[in-house]
């Protein structure tokens, strides 16, 4: 158990953490996604109270009306419980600079056995790679998000590169972080960046001397090469893991989910 988890994740924009939960936790967590699945909507994602205090706030419920039933309080309540361990709290005060480090979202998948990636690469918080931001939220603001949000990714079937494995580009959250400040302090006009292949070019072909202000040039042609490179071929960026490990990653960076082609994928999302 590394107490460097903090610096790393800075650095790199993610960590592993290696059985985060045992065999019998597994068990459950796996129960649980597969009884609150929706069985036949198209909206995989299940949301689950994610803190003590919603289950006394009555007005919530209607939010959650169709799931809510007395199993799915005990559910929730066993999923926020997990959170309160004492080894998990240490590793994501760790990581979170912030004084409290609190959950603001719990939600779990099932990701059917597929031959198609789950999401090609990308960031999150991107506006869906809309051209003009503003008109998109009909708002005028143009401002984009720098706030990113800490995302745990927790493993609740084995994953392997060609099975479900999440991917991820190393050092990418700060290229993409220095693309959002250019924007918002207008140095660079607004373009989307939601794909790889968009910061690819912001970064390489447009403005690779207003990024050089910010950024090193070793941060800048790391990233050039990995990003490339991922195009071509995302293996060497793959994240395998066992049931009971978790990613822990900062949404900036960009990433991607593959096909889970040999067996179905279950996740649970804990956000930070
Ligand atoms: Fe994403």
């Amino acid at each position: 158990m590394s107490l460097n988890i903090g610096e790393e994740y800075d650095k790199k924009g993610f960590v592993v953490i290696k059985n985060l939960i045992d065999k019998k936790d597994i068990q459950k967590f796996s129960e649980i996604a597969i009884r609150h699945d929706h069985k036949s909507s198209a909206n995989k994602i299940v949301d689950y109270f994610y803190d003590y205090l919603r289950f006394l706030d009555f007005r919530l419920y209607p939010k959650y009306f169709k799931f809510i039933d007395l199993r799915y309080l005990v559910d929730s309540y066993y999923l926020i419980s997990k959170s309160k361990h004492k080894d998990w709290k240490m590793y994501m005060s760790s990581i979170y600079k912030k004084t409290s480090n609190s959950v603001s979202r719990i939600d779990s998948y099932i990701s059917k056995k597929s031959d198609e990636d789950i999401l090609e690469w990308h960031t999150d918080q991107a506006f869906g790679g809309a051209t003009h931001p503003p008109e998109f939220f009909g708002n005028a603001s143009g401002k984009v998000p720098t706030e990113n949000i800490n995302k745990l990714f927790l493993h609740i079937t084995d994953v392997k590169y060609k099975n479900g494995a999440f991917s991820y580009i190393p050092y990418s959250h700060k290229i993409n972080l220095a693309i959002r400040e250019l924007i918002n302090t207008q140095v660079i006009k607004y373009k989307p960046f939601l794909l790889l292949q968009d910061a690819i070019n912001l970064v390489e072909n447009e403005h690779k001397d207003k990024f050089l202000k910010i950024l090193d040039d070793y941060e800048i042609e790391t990233f050039l090469s990995n990003a490339k490179n991922a195009l071509q071929n995302d293996e060497e960026f793959t994240i395998e893991c066992k049931a009971g490990d978790a990613v822990l990653f900062n949404d900036f960076g960009y990433h991607k989910g593959t096909a889970p082609k040999i067996s179905d994928r279950i996740i649970f999302r804990y956000f930070y």
